[in-house]
């Protein structure tokens, strides 16, 4: 997906050729999404990867005209290729090496069974179950958001804020999901240790297995907790101390207008969990949560980065700013759009 969370689908805006949802009826999808040269051999399974990858994508291809409308021939090669790598675990760029090997029987059903996912409007996330973060491979489950390259910005803004690469720090991550933003930043700087916190259990669980399977689970924790509350609920781990605050806060809260959330791509709206997007009737509620929150956290020289929604930058320093925090500045990502907030706590300088 390119973009932004909050960034809408040409179908959804123009509302052509789908019902008042905005969607096709997902019934409607495998009688129309086959490629015409498809049809004389739809029962057979493809029997190499190359086989596979053309029939995929045609498959995509065609079904997109009908669904959606914004899925081109080339999105549809590269959604293919994405889909047929990680079944097989491997780099989309190995697989033309590949195109002559065998796939067997049941790998060649199970891809084509990925691609009707795809064409139900699935992301290619989601249906492998895992997305690439930062250097990371990550999980994603039913109670995460589906991390966005746009949320690099703020490893990439507090990297640059602290260069020290073995500083200590101490790292709180507020509504953590697959603990992206944590693990990204523990990744780079090896003495830091930190906690990730969210108030969905399951994607509490998600964090963790993450942080395992990176080997950074000694130094990163994770625990259900509520970034509405100064103590922040408080987590319920023994191994919590809130006395001992944090040097550094990242935090990529919801910031969707709830009601613009049905107006957003399928891909979003139906695949993301509610949770992760409804910042309230303007965007800002949880922001103004944070603005009494951060201070709390905050070590006295601390640092915050915060994601901000498309045009939230003005709004959501001056909320900061109205809770004493001091404003340093703002971020682009890489759409040019302010995309993270620079913060010191009340206390520093
Ligand atoms: C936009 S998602 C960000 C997830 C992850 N940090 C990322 O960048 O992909 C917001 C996260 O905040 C969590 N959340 C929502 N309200 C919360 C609250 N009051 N306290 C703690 N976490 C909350 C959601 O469950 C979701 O995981």
């Amino acid at each position: 997906m390119t973009g932004g969370i909050g960034e809408r689908s040409r179908r959804a805006a123009s509302g052509a050729e789908a019902g008042p949802s905005g969607r096709r009826d997902p019934a409607d999808v495998d009688s129309s999404d086959r490629a015409p040269a498809d049809e004389d051999r739809a029962d057979r399974a493809p029997a190499t990867v190359g086989a596979a990858l053309c029939a995929g994508a045609a498959r995509l291809a065609a079904s997109a005209r009908w669904q959606r409308g914004d899925l081109d021939a080339a999105d549809a090669k590269g959604d293919a290729r994405a889909l047929l790598a990680g079944l097989l675990g491997v780099e989309p760029r190995d697989l033309p090496a590949r195109a002559r090997a065998p796939l067997g029987q049941a790998d060649a059903g199970r891809f084509m069974a990925l691609v009707a996912g795809r064409c139900q409007g699935a992301p290619v996330s989601r249906l492998l179950g895992q997305r690439g973060f930062w250097t990371l491979d990550l999980a994603v489950g039913p109670a995460t958001l589906d991390p966005r390259p746009d949320s690099e910005t703020l490893v990439e803004a507090a990297l640059a804020a602290l260069p020290d690469r073995a500083a200590p720090l101490r790292v709180l991550d507020l509504g953590t999901g697959t603990g992206c933003l944590l693990l990204a930043l523990l990744s780079e700087r090896p003495a830091a240790s930190g906690w990730g916190i969210d108030l969905a259990a399951d994607a509490v669980a998600v964090a963790r297995a993450n942080a395992r399977s990176h080997g950074l689970a000694a130094r990163a924790h994770f625990a259900q907790g509520d970034f509405r509350r100064p103590d922040l609920g408080p987590p319920d781990d023994p191994a919590w101390d809130l006395a001992a605050r944090f040097d550094v806060v990242l935090t990529n809260p919801p910031y969707i207008p709830s009601g613009d959330i049905a107006g957003l791509a399928p891909e979003v709206s139906a695949h993301d969990p509610r949770l992760a997007l409804d910042g309230g009737d303007d965007g800002l509620a949880a922001y103004r949560a944070l603005a009494l929150t951060l201070p709390a956290v905050l070590a006295d020289a601390g640092w915050a980065f915060i994601e901000l929604g498309d045009g939230q930058a003005e709004a959501v320093a001056a909320c900061m700013a109205a809770a004493g925090m001091h404003v340093i500045g703002t971020r682009p990502d890489l759409g040019a759009r302010q995309r993270c907030l620079l913060l010191r706590a009340p206390r520093a300088r």
